[in-house]
């Protein structure tokens, strides 16, 4: 069952998902060559401590760091380590979710490591245009999924990539990961029809290849490759569904 917040659990996720945008913010500031993931893991620990708040992903099934790091093929899920060194031409998605009050807020992006290719350039450009694409098409009364997965697929495959199946967006807000499962690509088996006061992420992970398949390793059981070792970007924001349309709360 998708929930609709109350005026007050709205405010509260508002500021939560606030505080988790100037966090990602704030870690994109340090990004550049030589640094290792435990170090921006270490600024989120101290930044979100320092703001009265908790790092969700911290022990949420058992995994280990504050943050999710998540470089070139490493579609989500990336464990922050002091011996995974950023080098130039990488790219890297900086996950950050927030607990503040009780409230969830969640939100990401992908960022060049000093001097990236142009085929990685236009992966992050397309990728975070098909989450604005989607943000865009919300509107109450229409359905949950020609807004996200058949505008976001549409608009990517023309590239010759693949949203990811395996992992999608969700509820978000009184708990991490709630009603509704967010399909990032076509999809008509459990779609919903969008009503104010729903919060939910869209976070599309896009695979520069036309396989979207994912495999999982197996010796951290948390992170997610693309399956043929092609480059993923991926992009999430926190959206409410208002009367006319949305707010992205993880916006600043
Ligand atoms: N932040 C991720 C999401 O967007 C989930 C990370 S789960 C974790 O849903 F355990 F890895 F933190
Ligand atoms: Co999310
Ligand atoms: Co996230």
């Amino acid at each position: 069952m998708v929930k609709i917040k109350t005026p007050a659990q709205i405010e509260g996720i508002r500021q939560s998902s606030r505080l988790a945008a100037e966090i990602l913010n704030y870690l994109a500031g340090f990004i550049k060559p030589g640094l290792n993931t435990e170090s921006l893991n270490q600024l989120a620990v101290k930044y979100i401590a320092d703001h009265g708040a908790i790092a969700a992903p911290l022990n949420y099934g058992g995994f280990p760091k504050s943050i999710c790091t998540s470089i070139n093929d490493v579609v989500c899920h990336g464990i922050p380590s002091t011996k995974e060194v950023l080098k130039n031409g990488d790219i890297v998605n900086l996950d950050v979710t927030t607990i503040l009050h009780g409230y969830f807020g969640d939100t990401s992006a992908t960022y060049p490591v000093g001097q990236i290719s142009p085929t990685a350039t236009n992966l992050i450009k397309h990728t975070k245009i098909s989450l604005d694409m989607a943000i865009n098409a919300l509107k109450p009364g229409k359905s949950l999924n020609e807004c996200v997965g058949q505008v976001i697929e549409k608009y990517v495959t023309k590239f010759g990539y693949s949203p990811v199946r395996d992992l999608g967006g969700h509820g978000v807000g009184l708990k991490f990961h709630e009603d509704p499962f967010i399909y990032h690509y076509k999809n008509t088996i459990d779609d919903v029809t969008l009503k104010p006061g729903m919060i939910f992420t869209i976070e599309p992970m896009i695979n520069a290849s036309p396989d979207w398949r994912v495999t999982l390793d197996s010796h951290d059981n948390w992170t997610v490759r693309t399956r043929d070792g092609s480059l993923s970007a991926q992009f999430e924001h926190t959206i409410l569904i208002t009367d006319s349309g949305a707010e992205i709360l993880t916006q600043i």
